[in-house]
C-alpha cells in the first residue's frame, strides 16, 4: 500500500518531467501519454495547505478522529473526486457543510498536490 503511494507520487512528478523534455525537444507525438491537462503536483504548497486548513480537523498524520475522515489511507483519485465535489457544493456526509466551505477555496492544482499529499507525506 505504502510504496504503492510513494510509487504513484514519483510517476506523476516524472510523468511531468517526461512531458517538458518532450515538449522542449519537440519529439514526441505521442498525445495519448501526454498530461497537458493534469494539475502540477507540488508537495510543498500542499504541506502548507494542510498544515493551515486540514489538519485542525482530519489530525497531524491526516489519520482522522471521530467525525472527521481518515485520509492517508486513501486512494488519491478518490480524495481529488470527494474534493471537487465539495467544491461544487455536494452535500455528501452529515457534516459536509465544514468540508464545501474549505474545498471552495482550493484550485485544481490544489487538489491533485492534496491528494498526493496526504497520501504520501505519513508514510
Ligand atoms: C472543519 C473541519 C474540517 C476541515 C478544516 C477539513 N475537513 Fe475534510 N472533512 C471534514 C468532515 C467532517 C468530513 C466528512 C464530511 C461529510 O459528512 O460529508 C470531511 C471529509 C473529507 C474528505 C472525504 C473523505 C471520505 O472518506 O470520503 C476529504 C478527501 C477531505 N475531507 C479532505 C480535506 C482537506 C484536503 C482539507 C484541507 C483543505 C480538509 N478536508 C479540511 C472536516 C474537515
Amino acid at each position: 500500500m505504502v510504496n504503492r503511494y510513494v510509487l504513484a507520487a514519483s510517476i506523476i512528478v516524472c510523468g511531468f518531467s517526461a512531458w517538458a523534455d518532450n515538449h522542449t525537444a519537440g519529439a514526441s507525438t505521442d498525445s495519448a501519454d501526454a498530461p497537458v491537462t493534469e494539475p502540477e503536483v507540488d508537495l510543498s504548497a500542499a504541506e502548507k495547505i494542510f498544515k493551515k486548513s486540514c489538519r485542525a480537523c482530519h489530525g497531524n498524520k491526516a489519520q482522522g478522529a471521530a467525525s472527521y475522515p481518515n485520509l492517508s489511507d486513501l486512494e488519491p483519485a478518490y480524495i481529488v473526486e470527494m474534493l471537487e465535489r465539495y467544491r461544487s457544493g455536494e452535500r455528501i456526509g452529515p457534516n459536509s457543510i465544514l468540508m464545501i466551505q474549505n474545498a471552495k477555496k482550493l484550485s485544481d492544482q490544489e487538489i491533485a498536490s492534496l491528494s498526493v499529499y496526504v497520501t504520501t507525506a505519513f508514510d
